[in-house]
């Protein structure tokens, strides 16, 4: 099969599921113009998020890479009024375009953009000691990908449901020799969710809009 049938098939799915609207369009109408990479989730995974917010109940969501927040968007609108979505940004341009499509979006008030490096923004959040993260979106620099997830755990509780983004790469995730900082990232995450004592795990590979890639979805015990 092409990877113009995966597409034309992601097309049919977001028309027959209606998961397009004025909000999400206009979000990736201004990440585009804006002149964001155009590397944010696509909409049946953004209806995903979503689903998996809302099946777990979650009041306090964490995501690592906001972008333009598309998939930001997607995870607010399955809170409850009185949730929250902390969203980790470092490239304050990106976290500009964000608030202004979370905003337009009517989810501003659902939303707060640390903008900082992740690594320092996470030992923020731990040093404020709120209440857990019920679900953590992973979905920044794949380097760190290992040291998000132990920080998912840290600020997390049992029950939290823990999505890591963008772990096949069309493959790359095969190539054990490899000294990319960004696959070893995705190899590392892949072996941490493999033995942790706290997490169950599973990946699934992904076609679509987005090439060959896949996700990660982990449960703390
Ligand atoms: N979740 C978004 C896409 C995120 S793309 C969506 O699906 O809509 C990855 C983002 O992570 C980029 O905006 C990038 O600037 C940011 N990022 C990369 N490394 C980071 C780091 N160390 N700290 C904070 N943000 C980072
Ligand atoms: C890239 C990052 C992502 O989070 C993604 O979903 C796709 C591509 C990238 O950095 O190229
Ligand atoms: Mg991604």
């Amino acid at each position: 099969m092409s990877e113009r049938t995966f597409k034309a098939v992601d097309a049919l799915i977001v028309d027959k599921l209606n998961l397009s609207d004025p909000a999400l369009e206009g979000a990736l109408e201004a990440s585009a113009g804006g002149g964001l990479p155009k590397i944010e989730v696509s909409p049946p995974y953004g209806r995903l998020l979503e689903l998996l917010v809302r099946i777990s109940s979650a009041r306090r969501v964490l995501e690592i890479g906001t972008l333009g927040g598309y998939s930001a968007i997607w995870m607010a609108r399955g809170l409850p009024a009185d949730g929250r979505l902390v969203t980790i940004e470092h490239v304050p341009r990106h976290a500009e375009v964000a608030g202004d499509n979370l905003k337009r979006a009517g989810l501003a008030g659902r939303v707060e953009i640390r903008v900082g490096i992740a690594l320092d923004v996470l030992a923020a959040l731990e040093a404020e000691a709120g209440e857990p993260f019920d679900m953590v979106f992973i979905d920044a620099d794949k380097s760190n990908n290992s040291a998000y997830i132990e920080w998912a755990i840290r600020l997390g509780r049992q029950g939290t449901v823990i999505v890591v983004d963008n772990i096949v790469l069309g493959g790359a995730v095969l190539d054990a020799k490899s000294v990319d900082a960004g696959i070893k990232g995705r190899q590392e995450a892949l072996d941490i969710l493999g033995s942790h004592p706290r997490l169950l795990a599973t990946a699934i590979q992904t076609v679509g809009f987005k090439d060959h890639d896949g996700f990660a979805l982990a449960l703390v015990t």
